[in-house]
């Protein structure tokens, strides 16, 4: 099926790379009208080159910033039917040596972000009735989590319980929130911030046998983003392979 989208238009916030960038490209190939919003003006302005999107340089822990991204949407499109909040950091730092202005960084871009993003849009979806505000949550936080990741953890179950307060909020004004939580997916940042170890210990403990491509979560955000979605609100979506299932390590059948 094609043009899923079309017709609509797309902020995509944290999406010059990754998985954002996934995600913009697939609601591209279905025919959306994409801003894409990114901290990396240079990889920001490429990618948004590549899809033929507007850019604008956003720090989405600023209200101000994620005003100027909504508004770019609004001058250049006239409306704004999806926004997508996808940008986080995923540093890795034990609680005992994570400085208060470390937890305020990774709670500002990751949760924070998701409050001024939706914050930032609600006027004018409000005003046209309809809109999706779609965010990525995560495994990690909601159901799982590891040692090294507190601040993360608390910031993606922090927007699983936002999503749900702002679909109630919103629902009487045609606005559908809802989320999607990655299980390991093979990313630049992954790359960056994880040893090849932990990258292999994390294969290793996913039933379907890989890491998740940046597509399969572009898929679950297009199907939320699509007319197809339309009586789901609140709620998210785990696309992890199936790694939330095992009850322990040694869950491989071997007859
Ligand atoms: N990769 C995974 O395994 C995985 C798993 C679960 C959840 N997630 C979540 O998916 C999202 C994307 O992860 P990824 O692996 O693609 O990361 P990534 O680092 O490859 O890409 C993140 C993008 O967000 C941008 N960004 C960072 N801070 C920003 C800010 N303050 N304002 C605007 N843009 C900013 C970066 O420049 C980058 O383009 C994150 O929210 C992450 O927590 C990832």
């Amino acid at each position: 099926m094609t043009g899923r989208l079309d017709g609509k238009v797309a902020l995509v916030i944290g999406a010059a790379r990754g998985i954002g960038k996934a995600v913009a490209t697939r609601f591209a190939e279905e025919g959306a009208r994409l801003v894409i919003a990114d901290s990396e003006a240079e990889t920001g302005a490429a990618t948004a080159r590549e899809l033929g999107a507007a850019f604008i340089a956003t720090d989405i822990s600023r209200f101000d910033d994620a005003k100027a991204a909504v508004a770019l949407a609004l001058d250049t499109y006239g409306s704004l039917d999806i926004l997508v909040q996808n940008a986080g950091i995923y540093p890795w730092q034990l609680i005992e040596d994570t400085e208060p202005e470390d937890w305020d960084r990774v709670l500002g871009v990751n949760l924070k972000g998701c409050f001024l993003a939706a914050r930032a849009a609600l006027p004018a979806m409000k005003a046209q009735g309809s809109g999706r505000l779609l965010f990525t949550s995560s495994i990690t936080g909601p159901h799982v989590t590891m040692p090294g990741q507190a601040h993360y953890s608390a910031s993606k179950a922090g927007i699983n319980g936002f999503i749900r307060a702002a679909a109630l909020e919103f629902s009487g004004y045609g606005i559908c929130v809802n989320g999607v939580e990655p299980g390991n997916i093979e990313t630049e940042g992954v790359g960056e911030h994880r040893s090849a170890d932990f990258i292999q210990s994390m294969r290793d403990a996913i039933p379907l046998g890989r890491l998740g491509h940046v597509r399969d979560i572009a898929n679950a955000f297009l199907f939320l983003a699509s007319d197809e979605a339309s009586y789901i609100t609140g709620t998210t979506l785990v696309v992890d392979g199936g790694q939330l299932l095992p009850e322990g390590a040694n869950f491989r059948i071997n007859p």
